[in-house]
């Protein structure tokens, strides 16, 4: 792994990070207040960097995610370039699935193509347990690497039940994600043995990241929002519940988030997350005060704004930290980077949030 920074990083940022302890990140996340707001973005490794691109010219999604040393290098191109306050490990969701025998493709401009589709019970079969030290050694080999080299805090992932289950059911990706609300509304046996199977599946890849030295988890449940409050409920929250209580265990901050959930939150937080993250369309000052208070919240720029001009950008990131609480904030954007975002538009995001202003800890850090 190349550990020289990025001649393009304003390296006074990175040494901030490193001199900056305990971690600002896992104190939002439990919920106290920091002296300035963490940030880091959804989907910061991938191709909004030129450095990811070079790597990516070389080698296919699924075989940097097997290969530790470019997992690990692409973990840290973010890190180095914007002096964020997190690395995410360079997975995908769906990678466990392949790990156990799915035949998968992640299609460019596309996102994970299943070449078999999951639509009935028997189809099942193929979803037997994931046990990472021999199906996918190169998951905790990659964090291990990443954690050699970082200073700030690895964020491990998984992919939540219901959204996983849209791409095995959908066999890709989809709007209206029909087939698989359609099974779960026709089929209740099939729908929680398939989400009984993908928990399971996320728990050891959980346990695996977090031993490996992750020291939060993300749950990407990115599709949810396709589902009615009442469907969620009644289909989706008891296993999305079973998740967070076997991530408890690990004993790391637990973080939920899914796009479109303005209808869920009340719900998302009965699943028994630590942070909540909010999407762009739910302003953080409403969205606090329908989640609990113990609850922490993470978001949530519109990533479109990073497109805009400066100025523009500048306002919407003034925005969001406005309505943002004083406590148990980690900024983000409320959905992955565009890949045509700029670089430089985000170093100028991380600038603007730490520049901040911060009402309890009395002033700019
Ligand atoms: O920096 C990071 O955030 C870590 C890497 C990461 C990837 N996928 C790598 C990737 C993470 C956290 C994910 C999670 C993921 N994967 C989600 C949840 C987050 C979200 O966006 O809602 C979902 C739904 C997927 C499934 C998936 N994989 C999609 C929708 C796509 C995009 C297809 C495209 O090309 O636009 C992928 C492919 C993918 N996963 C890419 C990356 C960097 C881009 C494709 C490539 O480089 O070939």
């Amino acid at each position: 792994v190349q550990t020289q920074a990025n001649p393009d990083v304003a390296s006074d940022a990175v040494n901030d990070l490193s001199a900056t302890s305990p971690a600002p990140l896992l104190a939002a996340y439990r919920g106290e207040a920091t002296e300035r707001v963490p940030v880091w973005f959804m989907r910061q490794a991938g191709r909004a960097l030129p450095e990811y691109r070079a790597v990516r010219a070389r080698a296919g999604l699924l075989e940097i995610t097997h290969t530790p040393e470019l997992a690990a290098e692409v973990t840290l191109q973010p890190v180095r370039r914007y002096g964020v306050d997190a690395a995410i490990l360079f997975s995908d969701i769906v990678s466990p699935l392949a790990a156990i025998g799915v035949t998968l493709e992640i299609r460019p401009g596309v996102g994970p193509v299943i070449a078999s589709p999951v639509r009935c019970g028997r189809d099942l079969d193929v979803l037997r347990d994931f046990e990472p030290s021999e199906d996918a050694p190169w998951l905790a080999e990659a964090c291990r690497l990443v954690v050699a080299e970082l200073q700030v805090p690895l964020i491990g992932f998984v992919g939540g039940p219901f959204t996983l289950a849209s791409y095995l059911v959908e066999g890709g990706p989809s709007k209206a994600q029909a087939r698989t609300k359609a099974l779960m509304l026709s089929d209740g046996q099939t729908w929680t043995r398939l989400l009984e199977r993908l928990c399971a599946i996320a728990l050891a890849s959980a346990r695996a990241q977090v031993e490996a030295g992750a020291r939060a988890i993300q749950v990407f449940d990115s599709w949810i929002g396709s589902l009615s409050a009442g469907q969620y409920e009644r289909h989706v929250l008891g296993v999305v519940r079973q998740l967070f209580d076997g991530l408890a265990e690990l004993g790391v901050p637990r973080v939920y988030f899914g796009v479109g959930t303005g209808h869920l939150l009340e719900l998302l937080a009965q699943a028994g997350p630590d942070v909540i993250g909010i999407d762009w369309r739910v302003p953080l000052d409403l969205a606090r005060a329908r989640i609990p208070a113990a609850i922490a919240l993470q978001g949530n720029l519109d990533p479109v704004a990073c497109l805009a001009p400066e100025d523009v950008l500048e306002r919407e990131v003034r925005t969001v930290l406005a309505g943002a609480p004083e406590r148990g904030y980690v900024f983000n954007l409320g959905h992955g980077v565009l890949p045509e975002t700029s670089p430089e538009s985000m170093s100028h995001v991380v600038e603007l949030v730490r520049s901040a202003e911060r009402p309890q800890a009395g002033g700019a850090a």
